[in-house]
């Protein structure tokens, strides 16, 4: 397995693979890697005949300085699940690599789809996703790349920008890995003590009811989630960001529920911020 550290030693292999006409499967990554990461590896590996992982923790994506601070890193541990997992390149580039003190500044914004969810929640965090992912997506030229779609919003503003901009770039949206209790799996579990994470267990659980109203025929989504909501309010130690049913292509707030929608929330287990999404097939009343 290739390290590369530098954007030169990056392309000099992007370069040789490209001459011998692989297919290159790209996994853009903050590290911390768990078996989410490594199911979007597995991904990549079924369909590319190379596999590069990013590993960055991109500050321009973290509109509140102490999560950015906060953020796990392990890159000894990651190293070793990519190098066991049979990826052929890691780029681990420090941050002046990915931001060098250039004059000038550029903006990626999608008005559209960041009107709810995190885009309303976290000013700036997508137009910082969008900047570091189209870096990569440059440096990496890879032909295609894989989103988890736990990060449902992130996966389909970038599958707009790769449109928008021109990529030359597949995007392929991996379903999200759980753990027993049907919890997603995230980097930021890690940081629930067991206490918390004892409560983050109410997320899934709020799933399945949502499953229940929606087969019980509720058709109101402020009804349906404000029912989600005081579930959820049961735990005293879960803050709601946001619980909202939206269109699951344009992420705009579903006006009924009587087509297939997106249940996605967000919501603060302690100190810890826990986002999930699923797509609901309606009854079709
Ligand atoms: O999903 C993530 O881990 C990040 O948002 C990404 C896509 C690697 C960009 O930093």
């Amino acid at each position: 397995m290739f390290v590369a550290r530098t954007v030169e030693d990056l392309q000099k292999t992007i370069l040789d693979w490209k001459l011998q006409e692989h297919s290159i499967g790209f996994v853009p990554t903050m590290g911390f890697l768990h078996e989410g990461h490594l199911e979007l590896i597995r991904s990549s590996q079924n369909i590319c005949s190379k596999t590069v992982v990013s590993i960055f923790v991109n500050p321009a994506q973290f509109n509140d300085p102490e999560d950015y601070r906060k953020y796990p890193i392990d890159n000894e541990g990651d190293l070793k699940k990519c190098e066991t997992s049979g990826v052929d390149l890691v780029f681990l580039p420090e941050k002046e690599v990915m931001y060098p003190n250039l004059e000038g500044n550029i903006t990626l914004t999608q008005i559209d789809l960041q009107r709810n969810l995190c885009g309303r929640t976290r000013p700036g965090h997508f137009e910082g996703v969008m900047l570091i992912v189209s870096k990569l997506f440059h440096l990496v030229s890879p032909n295609k790349a894989f989103f988890g779609l736990k990060d449902f919003q992130q996966f389909r503003i970038i599958e707009d920008m790769v449109t928008l901009l021109n990529f030359p770039i597949e995007i392929h949206g991996v379903p999200t890995l759980r753990e027993s209790d049907g919890l997603a799996m995230s980097s930021r579990n890690a940081r629930l003590s067991s206490k918390e994470r004892e409560t983050a267990s109410l997320i899934p659980r709020m799933f399945a009811l949502a499953q229940r109203l929606i087969e019980n025929g509720e058709q109101h989504p402020q009804t349906f989630t404000e029912i989600l909501g005081d579930f959820l309010l049961s735990s005293a130690s879960i803050k709601i960001d946001y619980i909202e049913a939206v269109h699951p292509r344009s992420l705009q707030i579903a006006n009924d529920l009587k087509s297939d929608f997106l249940l996605a929330i967000a919501v603060f287990v302690g100190n810890t911020r826990l986002i999930d999404n699923q797509i609901l097939k309606s009854k079709n009343l």
